[in-house]
């Protein structure tokens, strides 16, 4: 489907998205008693709040037991098949800051930064949901910023009417990278041709080792204005604590640097080939 600012299809879509814009952290939220349990009514909460935002944070009374009763959880809301390429080869990631070698200083495993991005970006293989999930938060900083990736692009299709030079399955390219056994890979930053007719987004601010295709760039750079400025408005900015995690449709996010105390920052990840 081709969407244009003036076609109906856009119009109609635009309107149900504007129906859906969390006003709020609390919007997003939802209370479960426990995670190794959680209830059938709990699990339709939560898919019903992803249906609507894109995104869902859940806060479960009782820890966590075991990475089986989160691989469990993952599974009733809809996530069943797993991306295993990160540095454990395995469907769940423990993400802390590491110092070790095998990390390559992949900057998720250290305390810095991360500017916005979608998750995969420079996988083949669309990554259609994540869900991270807090262990141990970190002594100070450590948010996740939140901003569902379907309000970025309706509001670039908005400013620039289409979005034909994002979704060229060449807009940008990444290097291969032989210590991670990664080859050259290409891709869309934002594109619906998939099996859910919704919107998917490749997209990374990074400007090293991505490189931009000359049709492509200047949408790009558009697009990188649009969430850093004109969506200012509905980013969401919160703190996880232990027992509670982040469920979306991998929508755009970042997080800010933290320092750890004591006990490190501890967060489980999982990435799905579903959307939810
Ligand atoms: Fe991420």
């Amino acid at each position: 489907m081709k969407f244009t600012s003036k076609s109906n299809e856009f119009k109609q879509w635009a309107l149900e998205k504007e129906d859906n814009i969390p006003l709020n952290i609390d919007d997003l939220i939802v209370k479960i008693h426990d995670i190794n349990h959680a209830t059938l009514a709990e699990i339709s909460n939560i898919k019903d709040i992803i249906k609507r935002f894109n995104c869902c944070i859940y806060q479960s009374r009782v820890s966590l037991n075991a990475q089986a009763d989160l691989m469990n959880f993952a599974q009733s809301i809809g996530m069943e098949t797993y991306d295993t390429n990160n540095i454990h080869n395995s469907p769940i990631s423990l993400i802390m800051s590491l110092e070790t070698k095998n990390t390559l200083n992949y900057i998720p495993y250290t305390n810095k930064k991360l500017n916005w991005h979608t998750d995969g970006y420079y996988d083949e293989k669309p990554i259609f949901s994540w869900l991270l999930h807090c262990e141990e938060p970190a002594y100070s900083g450590g948010e996740n910023y939140l901003l569902d990736h379907e309000l970025a692009i309706r509001e670039y299709i908005i400013k620039y009417d289409n979005l034909e030079s994002l979704s060229s399955l060449d807009a940008f390219t990444i290097p291969g990278n032989t210590h991670a056994n990664r080859a050259e890979t290409k891709g869309y930053i934002c594109d619906n041709n998939n099996e859910y007719k919704k919107f998917h987004m490749k997209f990374s601010m990074r400007e090293k080792n991505m490189k931009l295709n000359e049709q492509s760039k200047t949408a790009i750079m558009r697009m990188k204005k649009i969430i850093k400025e004109d969506c200012k408005k509905y980013c969401l900015t919160y703190k996880l604590s232990k027992n509670e995690g982040i469920v979306s449709n991998n929508i755009l996010h970042g997080r800010n640097s933290f320092e750890d105390g004591k006990a490190m920052r501890k967060l489980y990840r999982i990435r799905s080939y579903e959307r939810i």
